[in-house]
């Protein structure tokens, strides 16, 4: 449809039929859906009258290309001027096959692969028949004990918004002509990651120096890559819901950034206006949001009960009610809609492409990339003749989809045991539960004893269920459960070798599982093909490459722990340090357990030669940073080498070290590479006091590594 076709649509429209677009609904509120999908939140008696169905913009959560064909088809009879519905869901890790959590994902490093799997997620949802997909989602967090840590790719600022460019450009491509695409929506906008306590849908109140400076680059990064619609935060950010912030939405996103797509509450948070305290009843949270730019209401009945008559008295202009009608109707015509309401859904494609031969071997890969090797007492890789106890909870799961893996099923789940079971005889593995992931019983306890008695080694399956992390899935405590530790302490007693490998989706403080197990290895949640993957990697097929995207702290009371903190006043390991008066904790070290960018190998690397082409640096020319990499073991492997800068003085505080750049390198035994980075100007800028955004003349420090802990550093100066 041209632009003027789309402009005499609209001026044919009723203002319930405006209002409509702007509304949207489960599926389970449609006829033809066969109530299928996740439903999230709080769904209470709404009182949608079928006229109010008839109108509607947009569904949530329908899946299949079956029942969205049945729910378009139905719509398009029953809606006045024919007008489609778009089709949403949370396609967060995979549609049915499941990649691993984006946190695991964060972990790879592995911007190509990551756009992969989005681009594979975006052909299966599709021929499914959507047309949405509610990611990625780039909230920066420093807190594990928020059970949506899972869901972002980290704590880093440079890290995020490079897998927020890869997640939307494997979402969307070229939306309007490539095949199998989704329209992607960022979120959650904005700051959600910082909730205080880590507790989920809880305040935020930072600085709009701290904001713009390491919480909003990833959400813009998604936008300069052209992700056409943007999502809500739960959270208030300074004291006003994001849902009803004028000037995070109305003068940041649309005048600051000229975002012109569709920007979405998150489920029920318009209503929320209420218990936040900031609206008496609907009426006041429905004028509230739309004036502060929330185009769509997700699921509550704020708009469609007071739009209208909100416009009728006056209040509210019908022109800004046109405009967010014109942006929903836009995002239609491009995804084709009028054309073809349908676009891509299809059984036939469904069978094709889900779950095949190339999408699980993409997720195989992409959960072997992701999986970090934590410690390793010479135990792994497994010899092939030993024989092994397979005991924990999770030895047999298949609950290691992870949360938000909504279309994902048990039976087309690989699970450890299965994955074992395929590189070496079935005599040779020994299973056991040994207990429940919160409970368990003596005898369960015995029996796991037992089998591992009979085994050379013993390979424990530890972890979170799901229901642990995700939304809502926020813990004060970050251990294992105490039932697991003590089977750990248990098995190791017997004086055989132990291999933990963990299922969760956040860091966890580990202090006791490091003490007992001689290896661990974090699988995260890794997906349908996780099995295949943990095998590959426990035996050796595949050597381990993944570095912490976010730290792992010794303590819960250490959080929030990041690499990228600032220095103090009082800084632990200055030269001149006091005993006492100094920035630490009495009982703990201020560092991680496990830092921003660490990861094991089957193979050591060695760094050296650290140089640089040049001393000092212009706006005009670049530096070249290089340094030499060697791997020293004797096995083949991957890694992640990382490029770090401390700006030495600034206008305000600078973190001790920001990730800068990084290169993915394979190196064969005894071999060398020379790993070159540049830098420009440009990557020393930063927000300063009067929230400008430059560099400043004066020395830097930069700094090559395989973490953000084990650098070697050099100075150089730029002069402007
Ligand atoms: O997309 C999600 C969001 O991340 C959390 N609340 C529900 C939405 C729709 O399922």
């Amino acid at each position: 449809m041209k632009n003027d076709q789309l402009m005499n649509l609209l001026n044919q429209m009723t203002l319930n039929e405006k209002v409509g677009q702007l509304v949207q609904l489960a599926t389970p509120f449609f006829k033809g859906a066969s109530d299928r999908g996740q439903i999230t939140g709080p769904m209470q008696e709404m009182g949608i009258k079928e006229e109010d169905i008839r109108n509607t913009g947009s569904v949530l959560g329908a899946s299949g290309a079956n029942e969205i064909i049945n729910i378009q088809k139905t719509h398009m009879e029953e809606n006045r001027l024919g007008i489609p519905l778009l089709i949403m869901s949370d396609i967060v890790h995979g549609f049915k096959t499941i990649f691993p959590v984006p946190l695991a994902i964060g972990c790879s490093w592995d911007l190509p692969l990551a756009e992969k799997s989005a681009a594979l997620a975006a052909k299966e949802a599709a021929v499914s028949g959507v047309h949405v997909s509610f990611s990625p989602m780039v909230d920066l967090s420093r807190d594990p004990r928020w059970g949506r840590v899972m869901e972002s790719t980290g704590e880093d600022t440079y890290l995020n918004s490079k897998f927020a460019r890869s997640l939307v450009r494997g979402f969307q491509g070229k939306l309007a002509s490539d095949s199998y695409k989704v329209a992607s929506c960022v979120k959650h906008f904005a700051a959600y990651g910082a909730a205080e306590g880590g507790r989920d849908y809880n305040t935020v109140d930072m600085s709009e120096w701290m904001l713009r400076e390491s919480y909003l680059p990833a959400y813009k990064a998604a936008l300069d890559e052209g992700c056409e619609m943007v999502m809500t935060a739960f959270n208030i950010l300074n004291g006003l819901p994001s849902t009803g912030n004028k000037k995070l939405m109305r003068d940041l996103l649309r005048e600051e950034w000229n975002f012109d797509g569709v920007l979405i509450s998150d489920w029920g948070a318009v209503k929320e206006l209420i218990p936040h305290g900031v609206a008496e009843d609907e009426k006041e949270a429905a004028r509230k949001t739309i004036e502060a730019g929330v185009d769509i209401e997700m699921m509550t009945t704020c708009y469609t009960n007071h739009l209208s008559e909100l416009i009728e008295e006056g209040t509210i202009k019908e022109e800004m009610l046109d405009e967010a009608v014109l942006r929903i109707l836009k995002l239609k015509n491009k995804l084709g809609l009028f054309e073809n309401p349908y676009r891509h859904a299809s059984e036939e494609k469904e069978n094709e492409f889900i779950l095949s031969a190339e999408h699980r071997s993409t997720a195989r890969e992409l959960a072997g990339k992701s999986m970090v090797l934590l410690k390793n007492e010479s135990v792994l890789p497994l010899k092939k003749d030993e024989k092994i106890a397979l005991i924990g909870p999770f030895a047999a799961s298949k609950d290691i989809l992870g949360p938000w893996s909504w279309g994902g099923s048990d039976a087309d789940t690989i699970t450890f045991e299965e994955g074992i079971k395929t590189k070496i005889q079935q005599e040779q593995v020994l299973i056991s539960e040994g207990c429940g992931i919160e409970s368990g019983s003596q005898q369960q306890l015995n029996e796991a004893l037992e089998k591992a008695k009979q085994a050379e080694v013993i390979v424990l399956g530890l972890g979170e269920h799901s229901d642990m992390s995700g939304e809502a899935g926020s813990r004060s405590n970050i251990k294992l459960p105490e039932v697991q530790l003590e089977l750990l302490k248990e098995i190791k007693s017997l004086g055989k070798p132990v291999v933990t490998v963990l299922f969760n989706g956040r860091p966890l403080d580990l202090t006791d599982v490091i003490k007992h197990a001689d290896a661990v290895l974090e699988a995260w949640y890794p997906g349908t093909e996780g099995g295949h993957a943990l095998a590959d990697i426990l035996f050796g097929d595949v050597n381990p490459s993944a570095k912490l995207s976010m730290s792992f702290p010794y303590s819960v009371g250490q959080v929030p722990v990041y690499y990228n903190n600032y220095n103090t006043g009082r800084p632990k390991d200055a030269p001149d340090a006091q005993i006492r008066f100094v920035s630490q904790y009495l009982d703990a070290p201020n560092e991680a357990l496990f830092p921003f960018g660490y990861g094991l190998s089957y193979t050591t690397y060695h760094y050296s030669d650290l140089s640089l082409s040049q001393t000092t640096l212009t706006p005009e020319d670049h530096l070249k940073v290089s340094v030499k990499v060697t791997n020293t073991g004797d096995t083949a492997g991957e890694e992640i080498v990382q490029l770090y800068i401390r700006d030495l003085v600034g206008d305000v505080v600078r973190p001790l070290k920001e990730l800068k750049d990084f290169a993915k390198i394979k190196l064969q035994p005894g071999k060398s590479s020379l790993v070159e980075f540049t830098i420009s100007e440009e990557q020393l800028r930063y927000y300063h006091g009067d929230l400008t955004y430059e560099s400043d003349a004066g020395k830097f420090e930069v700094f090559a590594g395989p973490d953000s802990k084990n650098l070697q550093s050099q100075i150089f100066e730029l002069k402007k």
